[in-house]
């Protein structure tokens, strides 16, 4: 009971903060006949379902599926479903297209906007059980799977081939290659093998009516019309539910450094980054920076070594991959000797083994999660040109300061941290705020701001993350008004009832 009221007060705090949508009123409330209808369709033990709607699971059971990776949005679906395949799928989506019930297609929830969560009660429509490879060519490196694969797993599936996923990401063991390919994930692999624009091949997608669009491609060329699924990619399950995905994978680089380095400013991250594409550009695979601040939370919280003997302002991840290991160290070398004695580098580390490498990217991908440990995290994801990237951190951190929310090193202030750090390579900054809690007050201090300065700077409020809930509202600081219009009419066309995945991003 008590639980339940916590729960309820926090809905009712969370709906305040962000100013959530209102319940549409033209979608159905779930009724038992409809539970009892669903579940005919797919196998029972993948429905969960509450004793409201006639079900026997405790509304903790369905906690995972109703809140978010950075418990910051909180739905309150009271049914589940886990279906096993497409044709489940379709079945599904056809009956709560002609009842008009909300759905959220959800995969691994690792999301960062609030895309894969419910806002009310819609039904969460989880591909977890969906998890099979359906084939892989060892000639071409065509993998062709189920969404619900995890993309660790395929990682390690390929790597068994020779091959490696042309995506990575510290969210890797949890998150599904449909919810990467719904929310078009870049990641940490972008700089080296690009968008999945490129290396997504084909997709199988089931529409709001349960349509079943095969489009499943294995072809590298396929000039026969508009390619739909581009389409899908970065829909963020606002135009149909991914079931199968068709992906060219790469050869696994047999040879791969790794060096952290010591940066006195923001000018040397960006000298050191055009140095290292001059002198390793063919084997370059990574250039990720961050700040002192996401540093100071990463040792504070991974129980990790610091890498070099002191500290620097700022820290940048060198990663070189190719087929030559004598070539790319010699490589590595010498650019690390250029940097460290033309002063634009303090220090460096070379990685010395396998789990010298592992460390350090864990250091790198360790940062949200080191900083969800700080405290509850505003995140922005940007594109802005590199020359004025860092700048938006410091102008929040000025405003916070003159609002009397933040000081450096000042434990009292609501605002315990403002850092950057990003995938440098991509002109991606990963703007973060931690503070002591969510609320309005805070997030005024840097919203609409925020995307105000990106706009000014003819940036992208999301790089990589979407849109969701969290930006609907602001889809215009990146969107004209004209290709908004015409977004509402491709989700006219592919979900007429707007059943999927409501609330988010239009
Ligand atoms: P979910 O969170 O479940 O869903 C994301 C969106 O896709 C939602 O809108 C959902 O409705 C939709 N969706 C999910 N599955 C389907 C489907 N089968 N069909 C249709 N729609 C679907 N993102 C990056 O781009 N780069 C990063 O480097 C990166 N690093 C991360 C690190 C951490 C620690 C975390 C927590 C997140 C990170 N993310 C990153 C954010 C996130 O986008 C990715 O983790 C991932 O792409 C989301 O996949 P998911 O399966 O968890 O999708
Ligand atoms: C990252 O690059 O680490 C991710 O996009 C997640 C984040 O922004 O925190
Ligand atoms: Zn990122």
């Amino acid at each position: 009971m008590l639980a339940t009221a916590r729960r309820r007060l926090f809905s009712a705090q969370a709906a305040r903060w962000y100013g959530r949508a209102a319940r549409d009123g033209r979608f159905k409330t779930l009724g038992r006949g409809d539970v009892e209808r669903l579940r005919a369709m797919a196998a029972p033990e993948t429905v969960l379902a509450t004793e409201a709607v006639g079900g026997s699971a405790d509304a903790a059971e369905l906690e995972g599926f109703n809140v978010d990776w950075l418990s910051k949005y909180r739905g309150s679906s009271q049914l589940v479903l886990r279906p096993k395949t497409t044709g489940e799928v379709a079945e599904i989506l056809r009956y709560c297209n002609s009842e008009r019930i909300a759905v959220v297609p959800q995969g691994g929830n690792t999301g960062l906007v609030g895309g894969g969560v419910p806002v009310h009660d819609e039904v969460v429509l989880s591909l977890r059980n969906m998890n099979k490879v359906r084939g892989f060519d060892e000639v071409s490196g065509i993998l062709v799977c189920d969404a619900g694969c995890v993309l660790e797993e395929l990682d390690n599936y390929v790597a068994e081939r020779g091959y490696t996923m042309p995506l990575d990401l510290g969210a890797k063991g949890s998150c599904h290659i449909g919810g990467n390919v719904a929310a078009n994930a870049g990641g940490i692999r972008f700089l080296r093998y690009g968008s999945l624009h490129g290396s997504v091949l084909g997709l199988e997608a089931v529409l709001a009516d349960g349509t079943v669009l095969d489009n499943i491609s294995t072809l590298r060329k396929d000039n026969t019309g508009y390619d739909l699924k581009q389409l899908f990619i970065g829909s963020e399950g606002t135009l149909g539910v991914i079931t199968g995905v068709s992906v060219v994978t790469p050869r696994r680089p047999s040879a791969v450094n790794v060096a952290v380095l010591g940066v006195p400013s923001y000018e040397g991250v960006q000298r050191a980054f055009r140095l290292a594409r001059a002198r390793c550009g063919e084997v370059l695979s990574a250039y990720e920076f961050w700040d002192a601040s996401c540093m100071g939370a990463v040792l504070g919280h991974q129980g990790l070594k610091h890498p070099l003997a002191g500290e620097h302002p700022f820290y940048v991840l060198i990663e070189t991959s190719g087929s030559n290991k004598a070539h790319d160290d010699e490589k590595l070398a010498a650019l690390l000797e250029e940097l460290l004695e033309s002063g634009v580098v303090e220090d460096g580390a070379l990685a010395q083994d396998e789990s010298q490498i592992r460390r350090m990217w864990s250091m790198r991908e360790g940062i949200p999660e080191s900083l969800g440990r700080t405290g509850p995290t505003y995140k922005y994801d940007v594109s802005i040109p590199i020359p004025v990237l860092y700048d938006v951190v410091g102008d929040i951190a000025r405003r916070l300061e003159d609002a009397g929310l933040y000081r450096a090193g000042d434990a009292a202030r609501p605002v315990r941290l403002v850092c950057g750090y990003g995938h440098i390579g991509d002109g991606n900054l990963h703007l973060n705020i931690v503070a002591d809690r969510f609320e309005d007050r805070i997030t005024r201090v840097f919203e609409p701001f925020v995307y105000e300065w990106v706009a000014s700077h003819r940036g992208s409020i999301s790089a990589e993350h979407g849109i969701g809930q969290m930006k609907r509202d602001y889809l215009r600081y990146s969107k004209s008004p004209e290709m908004i219009a015409y977004m509402r009419r491709i989700k006219d066309v592919f979900d007429p009832n707007h059943i999927l995945n409501p609330y988010k991003v239009l």
